[in-house]
């Protein structure tokens, strides 16, 4: 069996970086010879079309959900190689009414994810799962399902607001539903260097979350913003501008922490 990390990218605010932090990461893997699945749980279907796939016609995640198919049907290829994703569109935003009399809805998409990854289908070393800007039934099946956590922070006022909610979410996940459910790292995004506040955001955030917080931080970058219109991720839009550097040291550092856990084992 392949040991799978299944890793959740989470912040209920939104437009934070989570879904350019996925392709990215995701992307950036693959360089290093990882395969990768990205699961796009947001009915907004944002890391689906920033692979440039069209999420009419094919199976999605909700699909998955409601058992209109199995896991291993909702995989797409992207135009990356060891990249796929199992894409999302707008009828997942149903799927919270519609299960609302079933008691482990929680569990759906752990159910669903680790039937596959302990089948001989699975040879992926990670998935990460790109998470709606809500603490919704969706967040909390990502937070059920995952190993571990990272969450986006935009260096932006209002940054760290709504972040207590949130680890409160988790620690409430973690008593009841995932005893091992941790933060992996917490990355500023949108970082601007002549603004005080993002130094300020940086500044509470590694006092707040210690070593936590990944030394690498994201700058705001407007071919970041372009790429997703291309319908690819920057690192192949741009491979040189400062956003596709930032992540391809982003995932040096991911990828560093494995080495650490290993060690400390
Ligand atoms: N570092 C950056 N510099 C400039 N623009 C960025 C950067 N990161 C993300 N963006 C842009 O900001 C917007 C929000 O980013 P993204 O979609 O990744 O956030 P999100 O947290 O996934 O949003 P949502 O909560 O709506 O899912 C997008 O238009 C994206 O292209
Ligand atoms: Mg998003």
């Amino acid at each position: 069996m392949k040991n799978t990390q299944i890793i959740s990218v989470i912040n209920q605010k939104g437009g934070v970086g989570k879904t350019t932090t996925v392709i990215n990461l995701a992307t950036a893997l693959t360089f290093q010879n990882k395969k990768v699945l990205v699961i796009d749980l947001d009915p907004q279907g944002n890391a689906t079309t920033g692979f440039g796939i069209s999420n009419n016609n094919i199976k999605t995640i909700y699909d998955v959900l409601n058992g209109n198919c199995n896991f291993e049907e909702s995989i797409s290829e992207t135009s990356i190689n060891n990249l796929k994703i199992v894409s999302s569109n707008v009828d997942l935003s149903g799927l919270e009414v519609e299960t609302a009399s079933e008691n482990r809805r929680a569990f759906l998409l752990k159910d669903k994810i680790e039937e596959f990854i302990l089948s001989d289908k699975n040879d992926f070393s990670y998935v990460l799962i790109d998470c709606p800007p809500s603490l919704s039934l969706l967040t909390v099946m990502a937070l059920v399902v995952a190993k571990s956590l990272i969450v986006p922070l935009q260096a932006e006022f209002f940054a760290l607001e709504g972040l207590s909610q949130l680890i409160k979410t988790i620690d409430r996940i973690k008593i009841k539903l995932n005893p091992s459910l941790d933060i992996r790292g917490v990355l500023l995004t949108m970082f601007d260097k002549r603004n005080k506040l993002s130094n300020q955001v940086d500044q509470e955030a590694r006092k707040f979350f210690k070593n936590k917080v990944y030394e690498t931080v994201i700058p705001r970058n407007v071919r970041l913003s372009e790429a997703p219109s291309h319908g690819t991720p920057v690192l192949i839009y741009d491979k040189m501008c400062s956003g596709s550097r930032s992540y391809l040291s982003f995932t040096e550092e991911f990828l560093k922490q494995e080495d650490i856990m290993d060690s400390a084992a």
